[in-house]
């Protein structure tokens, strides 16, 4: 097991688009645990592999109250999306400290393969719609933020200079 290094907004590498698994070995279900370790010591309830700057179709998330029900999806595809979208404030392991409202559909459907390359269906509501299209968008090479106008994003990228400062 081990910990893995989170990349912080604007790090040109979460702007890139992460490829299909293909593989389905040890080594998948080694970088799923790693992952799913370092969501819950961050502590967070989502983490997409392009967000420990390893490019491949693969997210954990964990939306329970205990924290013990690690769910895995790898090569996830939005199958459906309703046309009905709902504001949500979201925030991010690599934005830290920034929340803002984010507007999406309110259910999806998600096609994807566990860890074991079973694939499996998913019908997603509220924070699980939410998280879900949030990682996804990882993915894809996009950060939440990237969401908000202009001006909501030169704010974030200066509140995060400062932070990085005081550090
Ligand atoms: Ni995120």
């Amino acid at each position: 097991m081990a910990l893995l290094t989170i990349l912080e907004y604007p790090d040109p590498r979460l702007t890139k688009v992460a490829e299909p698994v293909v593989v389905f070995d040890d080594a998948l279900r080694q970088l799923v645990r790693d992952m799913g370790e370092t969501m819950y010591a961050a502590p967070g309830v989502g983490l997409a592999a392009t967000q420990v700057d390893v490019h491949k179709r693969v997210l954990v998330m964990d939306l329970s109250e205990e924290k013990n029900a690690l769910r895995v999806f790898i090569n996830p595809q939005i199958e459906w999306a309703s046309d009905d979208l709902v504001s949500c404030e979201e925030g991010c392991l690599s934005v830290p400290g920034i929340y803002d409202q984010v507007r999406r559909p309110s259910q999806v459907r998600v096609r994807a393969r566990d860890e074991h390359g079973a694939e499996f269906v998913q019908d997603c509501s509220e924070a699980l719609a939410v998280c879900i299209q949030h990682e996804i968008d990882h993915l894809n090479g996009k950060v939440f933020v990237q969401h908000l106008s202009m001006l909501k994003q030169a704010r974030v990228q200066a509140k995060l200079r400062k932070r990085r400062v005081r550090r």
